[in-house]
């Protein structure tokens, strides 16, 4: 079978990942890497033992013909750009989240892929875990019945990451575009992707990185630096076409005991949780009963759920086809909600979202 060439765009720490997951993918090749910064998509090159061209200049990295694909790994502020640039020059693209900066962005995406015909997809990697993959068979098997409501947290007591994650025109925002994204994305695909029709949030400051704080360790850019003018926290309620609910709440700074990770949905014949583990609350022969499901989760969820996204991107664009799980009209429901929840905190009113285009 032939190969799919890669190139890689932005060569910090998540890159990584995707370059793990290229090189165990049988069907993959990576054949260039790319970073603004001087020698660091060398260094990724040296790493790996990868014998690739190195670019400074994502242009140049896309002016290879032999390139099909390209993963886009930058900072937030140049996923649109970067992403529309190489659909334009005839590359499948695989765009880390969030989807764009604005609404306006992620359409400009979505048109230029329907334009090219090439495919884009959205890197929502929580669908891709064994833990969504057999929540979901429960879901469409019926046992929750209709899914009127959802509640996720992801909080961290103090986790700012510093660099261009706390600078907000190069993030777009903190907890909420970053963590809060993956929560709400999974939430909607096992909701049925409701289109959202309403949002009210509110965004807290007054704590920042707190980078003086002794003996607590937590993830950090690649460029970590201590200045912050991003959220330490984002809640939000945001409402569907169907009526259903999801509320959200997330944190790089909270003064809570242990950092929380959640996701429950509430049907009409039972409930679920799937994290922090997956269990079922439903009733059986006039029981109400707890149900378990036994799934053999690997020991590292997050390297699995990278190595099956990669792979269901480059399966889908060696066969051309651009339906694949994470659609570009997801990123605009996404970038739809984002946006929202940010504009309701700044106006402190709930935000209509108008879905005519
Ligand atoms: N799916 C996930 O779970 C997950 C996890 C972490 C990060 N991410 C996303 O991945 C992206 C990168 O995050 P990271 O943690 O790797 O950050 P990082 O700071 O470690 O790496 C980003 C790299 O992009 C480079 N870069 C920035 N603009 C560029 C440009 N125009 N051209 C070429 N290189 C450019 C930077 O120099 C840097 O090396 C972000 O969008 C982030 O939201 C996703």
């Amino acid at each position: 079978m032939r190969k799919l060439k890669v190139g890689i765009i932005g060569t910090g720490k998540i890159a990584k990942t995707h370059i793990k997951s290229y090189l165990n993918d049988e069907n993959a090749e990576i054949v260039a890497l790319c970073d603004i910064k001087p020698g660091r998509a060398q260094e990724k090159a040296d790493m790996y033992n990868l014998k690739v061209a190195c670019f400074t200049d994502y242009k140049e990295l896309l002016k290879m013909e032999e390139i099909d694909a390209v993963s886009v790994c930058v900072w937030n502020n140049c996923h649109a750009e970067i992403t529309i640039a190489a659909l334009k020059a005839g590359k499948h693209v695989l765009c880390e989240k969030p989807p764009a900066f604005s609404v306006e962005q992620v359409y400009e995406m979505k048109r230029t892929a329907e334009q090219t015909g090439k495919l884009l997809m959205f890197g929502f990697v929580r669908r891709f875990g064994k833990d969504a993959d057999t929540a979901k068979d429960f879901i469409d098997s019926g046992m929750l019945g209709d899914i009127y409501y959802a509640k996720t947290s992801c909080i961290r007591r103090r986790g700012n990451p510093g660099g261009w994650f706390a600078d907000k025109n190069r993030s777009g925002g903190g907890p909420l575009i970053d963590l809060g994204v993956h929560m709400i994305d999974l939430a909607r695909y096992l909701m049925g992707k409701p289109q959202p029709v309403a949002v009210s949030g509110a965004t807290f400051y007054g704590i920042g990185i707190d980078a003086d704080v002794k003996n607590y360790n937590w993830y950090r850019s690649e460029d970590f630096s201590t200045q912050s003018d991003v959220e330490d926290m984002a809640t939000a309620f945001i409402r569907f076409d169907g009526g259903q609910i999801l509320h959200v709440e997330t944190s790089f700074s909270q003064n809570i005991e242990k950092d929380v990770l959640s996701l429950e949905l509430y049907g009409t014949k039972g409930g679920m949780r799937i994290y922090p583990d997956l269990k079922i609350f439903t009733k059986m022969e006039n029981y109400l009963a707890d149900v378990t499901p036994i799934v053999h989760l690997g020991n590292d969820l997050f390297t699995e759920m990278f190595q099956n996204e990669i792979h269901h991107f480059v399966t889908h664009a060696l066969d051309n086809n651009p339906n694949c799980r994470n659609m570009p009209e997801d990123g605009v429901a996404i970038m739809q909600i984002l946006e929202a929840v940010y504009q309701s905190a700044e106006t402190k009113r709930e935000v209509l979202i108008k879905n005519e285009k």
